[in-house]
């Protein structure tokens, strides 16, 4: 089967879990369960035609892989094409294309591993896959512990508030949760208020003690509050390796950095590159924009969702010559030191170069 193949799935429910966002839960046929097999953390890519235009967009799982379900949440963006289309038009019954799930934010959970220590900053609807990594810690390592510290702008806006209370009351000592507060006073002021940088520092500093001890950290949620909790940990003296990162959009690149990469783009056309994709390796021309839509262009079904280096569902390795990368928020140091590139951000730097998305 190739990577970019969508499978149709049935829609067994449309749950509302606040005014603004709704869970998908779908129904995988027993054939296809073993392709939808996932580790807690990652997500899927959904596609739909809505008012003639084909749509794609990752959400991620909230579930944990043993309790057998697949359940993604969408919130909706103002204006936004499919989390609205989600919140006023799907329903139970219908169906749609689904990628097999996929993504990097995730962590290996050992249940022989003893007392472990999971810290999480989660902001809005990047609880979703934090939901699924503090589910799966907690059942499949019994001695650790997980902490969430979880920013929202008011009570009614804050996605799984019943099913994190039952996690605390089921998983007592092991669970521990602290809700923040922007737009609503609560009484005790260390709650109030958004997960600043200053915020993240008293949190490491009351809450967590020692940092460096803790095996893994979990950050998602908007952009400010990503960077709030990573700076303040690196500040402490966290191995990066510990910090793992979800970004749901990429930030708005600087001026001189889209200078740069459209100076690239100029220098790149013209030249030819080899892609590998389902074992078949193709020589196709570069079409001034990414290697991404160089390999569709040529008829190769090379697979996407955000194309905007977030995802990582263009993950390709570069086996020959050089290539220049723009956003690449979807990868982790290790894949870059790899060799590994996000196609749909990538301009080849010279004739020959080689990409695989098979590798
Ligand atoms: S398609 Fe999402 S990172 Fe390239």
């Amino acid at each position: 089967m190739s990577r970019d193949e969508f499978i149709e799935l049935r829609v067994a429910d449309v749950i509302a879990e606040t005014d603004d966002a709704n869970s998908i839960l779908f129904e995988v046929p027993q054939q296809h369960q073993p392709l939808f097999a996932f580790k807690a953390g990652q997500h899927l890519t959904l596609k739909a035609e809505i008012d003639g235009e084909e749509i794609r967009r990752n959400y991620s799982l909230c579930v944990a892989p043993h309790e057998g379900v697949w359940k993604v949440t969408v919130k909706r963006i103002e204006g936004g094409v499919f989390s609205n289309w989600v919140g006023d038009e799907l329903k139970p019954g219908d169906s749609l294309e689904v990628m097999p799930p996929h993504g990097s934010f995730t962590a290996q959970f050992d249940a022989k591993a003893g007392a472990r220590q999971y810290v999480a900053f989660a902001g809005g609807s990047g609880i979703t896959p934090v939901m699924s990594l503090i589910r799966t810690a907690l059942i499949s390592e019994p001695e650790s512990r997980f902490s969430l510290f979880y920013g929202n702008r008011d009570s009614n806006s804050i996605i799984f508030l019943d099913q994190l209370s039952d996690l605390k009351d089921r998983y007592m000592g092991r669970f521990e949760l602290y809700h923040f507060l922007s737009g609503e006073a609560g009484e005790v002021d260390l709650f109030n208020g958004m997960l600043t940088r200053e915020t993240c520092d008293m949190i490491l500093d009351t809450f967590v003690q020692d940092p460096k001890a803790v095996e893994g950290y979990f950050i998602c949620g908007p952009g400010p509050m990503m960077d709030a909790a990573e700076t303040a940990l690196l500040d402490k003296g966290v191995d990066k390796p510990r910090i793992h990162i979800e970004r749901f959009t990429a930030g708005t690149p600087s001026a001189a950095a889209s200078k740069r990469v459209a100076k690239l783009k100029e220098d790149a056309s013209g030249t030819t590159l080899w892609v590998t994709l389902d074992g078949r390796a193709r020589k196709v021309a570069f079409d001034g924009d990414n290697i991404l839509d160089s390999a569709r262009e040529a008829g190769l079904p090379a697979p996407f969702a955000c194309k905007a280096g977030v995802c990582a569902t263009c993950r390709a390795k570069v086996l020959e010559g050089e290539v220049e990368m723009g956003a690449r928020y979807g990868l982790t140091d290790e894949e870059i030191e790899a060799g590994y590139i996000l196609t749909c951000q990538s301009v080849p730097k010279g004739d020959g170069v080689k990409v695989d998305y098979d590798a």
